[in-house]
């Protein structure tokens, strides 16, 4: 393990041209100064690090993180990829876009398949905005396989999440779970069966979060109920309840790659078969038709200085400490962090470019990815203006993804992007002995193949 670990360092900084290895952060470690985002993946870094999983517990500071675009009802269509951006290319407007990618989504059929290619880690689509309580729900079927898991859940910067998994091995079942600040806990995970199978017909999958009950749907039918009051935890004081304000994500992850912790392979039915007959076109893919959000009011004791974003007052990252601000940050470059959002936008040209190497996209760049809205030209010359942080190192392009909708199901085209290795984020963080880690080992140690 302390080999795999000092492997997936290295991975790590050859991949984004980094000198030295990025800090890293979680409990009792904060990141530096000069790199104040903890990401998801417990990495230090600026840019993306600051943006969507964020964590600001164990960032520099409670500044460092940007505050989490506010609750947005609407119906989303995912049948384009307009509306959905490489997360190296988002600086956190989220009025003009609503869905961060990693990996390659392709559009087929109206709808957009999250794809896993060989020697990819899959694809994971996000929300820019963030819910806080409301009724979510997702229109999709799932992969098939082992190894290979598809996912729809919400999680938090703090990691409270909400989980509908599907392991490509059971393909009658939907695992239903959810986690507080990640803390991993083996009697949540429960199995909602569906009348036919995930795979070849599309279900309905709804999250219905509320400050009190938390219930989730499939087709209509009420299947699982949690109470907050059955949560308690008499060791933290508080309950372990998802309370914080969360991201809707969607993706097809390896779980059943050899580097991966044994729970987790075993959990996910054996390792990945990358000759399978349930690939097509050369990777494994599920597909997600519509998302639909119904955002409820904020809980009555939130702390309300305005509309547009949430933000945390305290490390404790409980409900009470959350704040609803009109303080959006919108960083001005991949270079930025909250403590200095202008920082290498064009308008300041005269600014400083950092001398070293700093990681901007937890995990690296997205070889394939979304295509999204343009670049604004303050990340692209930042990105330029620097020692290749921040470049895409497989030289995959951005602006090719797909949208032919003919064809028939053998005969998905994918596009001419460079199949390069993708980043998706593992959603059961600290499930199955602290996998959380061993994906993030996986992710990383993966790019040295
Ligand atoms: C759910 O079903 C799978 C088999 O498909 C099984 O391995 C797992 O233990 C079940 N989980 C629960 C909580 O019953
Ligand atoms: C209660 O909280 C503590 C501290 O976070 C954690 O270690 C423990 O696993 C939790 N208990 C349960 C049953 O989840
Ligand atoms: C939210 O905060 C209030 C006030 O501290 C508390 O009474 C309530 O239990 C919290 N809700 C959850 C889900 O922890």
């Amino acid at each position: 393990m302390v080999r795999r670990a000092f492997t997936a360092a290295l991975a790590a900084a050859a991949f984004t041209g980094f000198a030295t290895a990025a800090a890293s952060c979680g409990e009792g470690s904060k990141c530096p100064e000069d790199s104040p985002c903890c990401s998801a993946y417990g990495q230090c870094g600026v840019g993306a690090f600051c943006l969507g999983g964020c964590d600001p517990k164990f960032s520099h500071s409670l500044e460092s993180c940007h505050h989490g675009p506010s609750c947005k009802s609407g119906d989303f269509k995912l049948s384009g990829l307009d509306d959905v951006q490489s997360i190296d290319k988002y600086l956190g407007d989220a009025s003009k876009i609503n869905w961060q990618s990693q990996g390659k989504p392709v559009i087929y059929d109206n709808s957009l398949l999250l794809t896993m290619a060989e020697g990819t880690v899959g694809t994971l689509l996000a929300s820019t905005h963030y819910v806080w309580y409301g009724k979510i729900c997702a229109k999709m079927t799932t992969s098939q396989g082992k190894g290979v898991v598809t996912a729809f859940i919400m999680m938090s910067d703090v990691k409270d999440e909400i989980d509908f998994e599907f392991v490509g091995v059971d393909i009658n079942n939907a695992q239903s779970n959810f986690y507080s600040q990640g803390v991993t806990n083996y009697e949540n995970s429960a199995n909602l069966t569906v009348t036919d199978d995930t795979v070849s017909h599309v279900h309905n999958y709804c999250i219905d979060w509320k400050p009190d009950t938390l219930d989730w749907y499939i087709d209509d039918e009420k299947l699982r109920s949690l109470k907050r009051t059955d949560t308690w935890n008499a060791t933290s004081g508080r309950f372990d309840y998802p309370q914080t304000p969360s991201r809707i994500m969607l993706s097809l992850w390896p779980a059943g790659l050899p580097t991966n912790a044994k729970g987790t392979i075993e959990w996910a039915g054996g390792e990945i078969d990358w000759n399978s007959q349930y690939m097509q076109n050369g990777y494994y893919y599920a597909m997600v038709e519509e998302v639909t959000v119904e955002c409820y009011d904020p809980p009555p004791m939130a702390i309300k200085k305005g509309s547009k974003a949430y933000l945390y007052t305290d490390e404790a990252a409980t409900n009470n400490t959350v704040e609803i601000t009109d303080d959006l940050i919108i960083l001005g470059s991949l270079y930025a962090s909250g403590e200095d959002p202008d920082f290498g936008a064009t308008t300041k040209s005269d600014a400083p470019m950092p001398t070293k190497s700093i990681d901007t996209v937890p995990g690296g760049n997205p070889g394939g990815g979304g295509r999204g809205e343009d670049v604004s030209s303050a990340a692209a010359s930042a990105t330029a203006a620097t020692t290749g942080a921040g470049a895409s190192p497989t030289g995959g392009d951005n602006n090719n993804n797909n949208n032919n909708n003919g064809g028939n199901d053998q005969n998905f085209n994918q596009g001419n992007n460079n199949q390069g290795a993708g980043t998706a984020l593992e959603p059961g963080f600290g499930k199955l002995g602290g996998s959380a880690l061993a994906i993030i080992v996986a992710v990383l140690g993966l790019l040295v193949l």
